[in-house]
């Protein structure tokens, strides 16, 4: 601790911090994060800015920020020699730099690659509650017995998931990347068990024609967009592409131009000669595809089908946990460390750097 935490709380004080309500505990929904942000003004937000890129320096510590997050967080890992990147370059970036510290604007498990790669380095994140559906519907407890009952499969799990069920797992893998490693095992004639999104399961599963199992997990935030809907958009917007994050259901999958990770995304809309794209992922991605390509157009696919009275927002609530005053908090007061017990560590970083192996034999 020292004086600047005497900062946040004037910042905070400044404001109606708005309590939230007890309904809203457990249920992490865009409503309920936004509700329990204190709002801060412009010149608010610059002085946390200037204090942040202090301490940053002072302690040695990189901030580096996933696509989904607050663009002004992203902004901010830009400007403060961090970087902000898909989930697998957030961990790759980190274990390369020199820093002490690593915060990680992101999700959990995001944390605890990164700590997974780089023991020695002090990895925080900014809300230690920050999780994802992918992960919390796998827990360890439920995965490993599952694993257990089928021996004769190989077991390739998504990096969206806790770093215990990592140890279990033969392979971890990103989505830019999994179709490449499950065609490669394939090829050897191993049959996959796949955990936990089910939907890019499916699409592996149909691009690779691979034997696989397949654990019956989902993401909330892509789960959200709707087939029906899209065609009703595309008819409107004929000339546009079709960009889809391979989380999303299969029948969105299937009306894609370009099926790929975040990263894959940012680099269609950049590539590709269209003007304009119709996007299915979190919309805080928009930041980098536009810095990427300023003059093309980009369109939010629709959450919600025909006949549904309400639409989500294509925004993940856990990401939106990453705030300016988060991370000035984790700084000036030395909290969320990411902790993993050394058995499990060691499961994990060997089937986490078989991926980190095979994407250095292969171009992405
Ligand atoms: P990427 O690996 O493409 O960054 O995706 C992570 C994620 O959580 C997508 O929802
Ligand atoms: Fe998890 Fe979906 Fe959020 Fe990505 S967008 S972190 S998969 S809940």
């Amino acid at each position: 601790m020292n004086g600047s935490t005497g900062l946040l709380a004037k910042i905070n004080h400044m404001n109606t911090t708005q309590v939230k309500a007890d309904w809203t505990d457990n249920v992490p929904t865009t409503l309920a994060v936004e509700n329990s942000k204190p709002i801060i003004n412009e010149q608010q937000q610059k002085i946390l800015i200037e204090r942040i890129k202090h301490l940053l320096k002072e302690q040695n510590a990189l901030l580096v920020a996933h696509y989904y997050t607050d663009p002004i967080l992203q902004q901010l890992a830009d400007e403060s020699g961090g970087c902000v990147a898909d989930s697998l370059e957030m961990a790759r970036f980190g274990k390369a730099s020199s820093a002490h510290k690593i915060v990680v604007a992101g999700v959990r498990f995001m944390g605890e690659t990164a700590k997974i790669l780089s023991p020695e380095k002090t990895i925080v994140i900014p809300d230690l509650d920050a999780s994802c559906s992918l992960d919390l519907g796998c827990s360890a407890e439920q995965f490993i017995p599952f694993c257990d009952q089928h021996p004769e499969h190989t077991v390739v799990v998504y990096a969206n998931t806790s770093a215990e069920v990592k140890a279990r797992a033969d392979w971890v893998v990103t989505s830019g990347i999994a179709t490449k490693v499950v065609a490669h095992l394939a090829s050897e004639g191993k049959k996959i068990l796949w955990a936990p999104d089910r939907h890019l399961g499916k699409y592996i599963q149909s691009v690779t024609n691979a034997d696989m199992l397949l654990w019956q997990g989902s993401c909330i935030v892509h789960d959200e967009f709707k087939a029906d809907a899209l065609l009703a958009l595309k008819a409107k917007h004929a000339d546009a592409k079709i960009l889809v994050h391979p989380e999303s259901s299969y029948t969105v999958i299937e009306m894609a131009d370009v099926v790929g990770s975040t990263t894959q995304l940012i680099n269609a809309v950049k590539s590709m000669k269209e003007q304009t794209f119709i996007v299915a992922t979190d919309n805080r991605i928009f930041y980098k595809m536009q810095q990427a390509a300023p003059n093309k157009k980009l369109i939010e696919a629709p959450t919600g089908g025909v006949g549904a009275n309400c639409t989500m927002c294509a925004h993940c609530s856990w990401m939106a946990m990453n705030t300016l005053q988060g991370i000035l908090d984790v700084l000036e007061n030395d909290k969320n460390h990411i902790h993993i017990a050394e058995a499990i560590r060691l499961k994990a970083f060997a089937s986490t750097q078989k991926l980190l192996d095979f994407a250095a034999t292969c171009p992405s």
